[in-house]
């Protein structure tokens, strides 16, 4: 397209249905995305649009997050990935997503400060934990418990309180998600440690107990921090349009959060990474023929997908898997553990990148393809991998519903539907029936 077809094309659309003609405005971001704005669509034709998973629909404005698929980019508030992932810490990148701005130095003491005060739960809760089975599984336990923490903190919504729930939230999650951990395995609860990181606190929770609490390795810790970071927002997926859906109602930011950790526990949204460690346990335990396992990611009668590729945004490598990918060796190579599904996941990659199935369907690794292999080798059960991504997913979540509620633009979530049911038909008495 020449300068001038494209500015063209970018004054205005105009759709043509039913003999009568209907001016699509042309809205634009600040990356030059395109969007044609719809909203008097069915007002004046009496049609609705139909997107099934919402492929071509934009469901918000958002100055949060900016992913370019096809070049592979993602950038929070402006900041490219591997820079924040270099450079900061989860709690400034929660900061970031949620002000706008990295803190200053003030700003990142404060908000540290405040998150450490807010890690503990109330005593009663623990009651909450010995109700459930032992063996359930950590995220509906987590989602439920986020969803029971509203009723804590019952005041009303003032800016004052919202702020203060983010801070709680992102305060306790990690709580949460090791108490699920310690009453799965029958261990006392740890409290959280206030000298220690945000990162080493829940490494703390997890694996000390109260006759061996030494202190957590740092670069676990520090790897640990690098994983929420990548995590931490990516514009409007699955979860996070939950979370905005159920908040655009009135709902409060613990229910909203609660539907959207439901919302990623999903296997093809934040549950492949427990998929994709269970993958190569299964392609390892049968001998490790990678190959037979791409085949049968590509034969359609087959229903085995590669998981941990592909990616509705993506059509090029996620730049976390890259992060990730990097941080992978690095941290296997420190810790000195040889690792056979690290071996075989990039045995796969390389045969997958190479395939014309995977490339004609720009099929790359994503987020989860190596996430799984690191949270390994810190020793976090396999169960417990997609709860680290909702640790990770917090502040972008809450910024999300924060920008969501202060959009005057905002209405309630509802979208339409073709119907195709039944006509009408006359209501049929029991005995007319039949058996
Ligand atoms: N293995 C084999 N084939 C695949 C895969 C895969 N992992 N992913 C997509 N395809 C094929 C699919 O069969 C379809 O082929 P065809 O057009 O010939 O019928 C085509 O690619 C498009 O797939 P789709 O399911 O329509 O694509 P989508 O955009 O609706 O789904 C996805 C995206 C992530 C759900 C999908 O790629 C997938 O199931 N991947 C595996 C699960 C996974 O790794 N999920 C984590 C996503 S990243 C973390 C997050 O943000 O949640």
């Amino acid at each position: 397209m020449t300068p001038e077809t494209r500015q063209q094309a970018l004054a205005g659309a105009t759709l043509t249905y039913d003999g009568r003609e209907l001016a699509l405005p042309v809205v634009r971001g600040t990356e030059d995305e395109v969007a044609l704005d719809i909203e008097k669509l069915r007002g004046a034709t009496g049609a609705i649009t139909l997107d099934p998973g919402f492929g071509n629909t934009g469901s918000c404005r958002s100055a949060i997050t900016f992913i370019d698929g096809e070049k592979g980019i993602l950038r929070y508030r402006g900041y490219p990935i591997d820079e924040l992932a270099e450079r900061s810490t989860f709690l400034e990148v929660a900061w970031l997503l949620i002000n706008g701005e990295l803190p200053n130095r003030a700003q990142l003491s404060a908000f540290t400060g405040d998150v450490t005060h807010h890690t503990l739960l109330h005593e009663s809760f623990r009651r909450f934990f010995e109700a459930l089975p032992k063996d359930a599984h950590p995220m509906p336990v987590c989602a439920a418990a986020v969803a029971a923490l509203a009723t804590f903190y019952q005041e009303p919504e003032t800016d004052k309180k919202m702020s203060e729930t983010a801070v709680r939230l992102i305060a306790k999650m990690p709580t949460l998600a090791a108490y699920s951990y310690k009453h799965s395995i029958g261990q006392p609860f740890m409290y959280p440690r206030n000298s220690l990181d945000y990162s080493a606190t829940f490494l703390h929770m997890m694996f000390a107990t109260p006759c061996e609490d030494g202190d957590p390795d740092p670069l676990l810790a520090k790897t640990l921090d690098l994983l929420l970071i990548l995590h931490a927002d990516h514009e409007q997926n699955c979860s996070t349009s939950t979370v905005r859906t159920v908040g655009s109602s009135g709902a409060n930011l613990f229910a909203s959060i609660s539907a959207g950790i439901s919302a990623l526990w999903g296997p093809l949204h934040g549950g492949a990474n427990q998929q994709v460690i269970e993958m190569l346990e299964k392609i390892e335990a049968e001998g490790g023929d990678v190959q037979v396992f791409v085949n049968r990611a590509k034969d359609k009668k087959d229903n085995s997908r590669l998981m941990g590729f592909g990616h509705r945004v993506y059509k090029n490598y996620d730049p976390r898997a890259q992060v990730l990918k990097r941080s992978c060796t690095e941290v296997l190579n420190r810790l000195g553990i040889r690792s056979r599904q690290l071996e075989i996941a990039m045995k796969l990659e390389e045969i997958a990148l190479k395939d014309d199935y995977f490339i004609s369907h720009k099929l790359y690794p994503n987020v989860d393809f190596y996430s799984g292999i690191i949270y390994k080798a810190l020793g976090i059960p396999v169960n417990m991998f997609t709860v680290m991504f909702a640790i990770g997913r917090m502040p972008g979540w809450i910024a999300q519903w924060l920008e969501m509620r202060h959009d005057p633009a905002t209405r309630i979530a509802r979208p339409r539907q073709i119907y195709t049911g039944a006509v009408k038909r006359p209501y049929v008495e029991m005995e007319r029936r039949g058996t």
